[in-house]
């Protein structure tokens, strides 16, 4: 069993430079936990530090309930997969698997039994006698793979392990990765830049920026409730569309306006913000919260001229200029709108998002 604890983690690089700041964070035993963000935001750095290859600066790291900080790497009981496979040029696939096994003298039935296990799993059991040079990259990885599953981590590592491949490997090879974890009921910590594996293989996602968390928690709550306007744009494709207006109160409802647009609070959302009456707000609407209508309602509609309509196969992604802002919407292949004309579309007002336009956090 593995339990990963962070307590007040920090990183400070020899020069000065503060990579990590504060991480508090506790990882369950067998969780899938995704560390997400842009590149520099300190992925790999936590990553690091849980391997045991970059020391703690501040704060305590635990495994269990052992402080693991001066522990050295070959201690801790982990397995790291890199982006880059780092295999053998010259040793075999069944020999690369193996090396880890044999440096650590297992018993030679052991390693052949795991090996072959693990080969089995990962479908690459007739490629054994080949050297890397003589396998795709989606094999590589499978062959990286392979050999951080013989060790039977505790604790298993990815960072970025699947940037490399291309767009429909990675796809099949996060629903593998996903099946992995299911199969080996241990510990995985995954870093990506990519949200869309994060949404897809994460139970819990760690949204980072330039060292300090955003935002921690199951992949529909960073999508549908994220925390402020850097986790709601890192989500999503096309990314949300952000207006930036005044909340008012008019009569008895609760209205986001900008110039002629104004849109009306559904009221659970209306008791949220009441104290907020007055104030510049930035208005989020994603890009699939919007239908198109033939029945416009006074205050759950956007209007305003179509820019440019990109055909991305299963849905359109159409630009639309509405109070000076430009929108990016997704709607269905089935929708006709031309690049010049004028749309109305329906709100999913349930669904809006509000953050407040100097500290850009979420009101809700
Ligand atoms: N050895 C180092 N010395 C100084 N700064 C470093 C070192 N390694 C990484 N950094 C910096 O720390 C920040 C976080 O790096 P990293 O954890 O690799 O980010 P990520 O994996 O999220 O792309 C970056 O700004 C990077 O330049
Ligand atoms: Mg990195």
């Amino acid at each position: 069993m593995a339990r990963i604890k962070f307590e007040a983690v920090g990183k400070q690089y020899p020069n000065g430079f503060s990579a990590l700041s504060n991480l508090n964070l506790e990882i369950a035993d067998k969780e899938f936990l995704v560390l997400l963000g842009p590149s520099g935001c300190g992925k790999s750095t936590t990553l690091n530090m849980i391997a045991g290859l970059e020391d703690v600066t501040d704060g305590n790291l635990y495994f269990d309930d052992a402080v693991m900080n001066t522990v050295p790497p070959h201690k801790r009981d982990v397995a790291m997969v890199f982006q880059s496979y780092a295999l053998y040029p010259h040793k075999s696939v069944y020999d690369n698997i193996a090396f880890g096994l044999k440096m650590r003298k297992v018993a030679p039935d052991e390693i052949k039994r795991r090996v072959l296990d693990a080969a089995r799993r990962l479908e690459i059991e007739p490629l054994l006698e080949r050297r890397p040079d003589q396998l795709s990259g989606g094999q590589r990885q499978r062959v990286a793979l392979g050999r951080a599953m013989v060790r039977q981590p505790q604790v298993f590592l990815m960072d970025e392990p699947l940037s490399n491949l291309d767009a429909a490997l990675r796809i099949s090879m996060r629903a593998e990765i996903k099946q992995l974890h299911q199969a080996m009921q241990t510990t995985f910590v995954y870093v990506t830049h990519d949200q869309a594996e994060a949404l897809t293989l994460a139970d819990r996602i760690v949204v980072m920026r330039g060292g300090v968390v955003q935002q921690i928690g199951v992949p529909d709550q960073i999508y549908e409730h994220p925390a402020n306007m850097f986790v709601a744009s890192f989500l999503g494709n096309p990314p949300i569309n952000f207006l930036e207006g005044q909340l008012l109160r008019i009569n008895d409802a609760v209205v986001f306006e900008r110039g002629a647009l104004r849109i009306a609070l559904p009221a659970a959302t209306a008791a949220r913000v009441s104290a907020q009456v007055g104030r510049e707000v930035v208005l989020g609407i994603r890009a699939e919260d919007v239908a198109e209508t033939d029945s416009p309602e006074a205050g759950a509609c956007l209007s305003g001229r179509i820019g440019s309509v990109l055909p991305v196969g299963s849905d359109q992604f159409v630009e639309m200029e509405v109070e000076g802002c430009k929108l990016f919407f997704r709607l269905g292949k089935e929708s006709h709108r031309r690049t010049g004309s004028n749309a109305i579309l329906a709100v999913n007002l349930n669904r809006l998002h509000l953050f407040d336009k100097q500290s850009t956090e979420s009101l809700l």
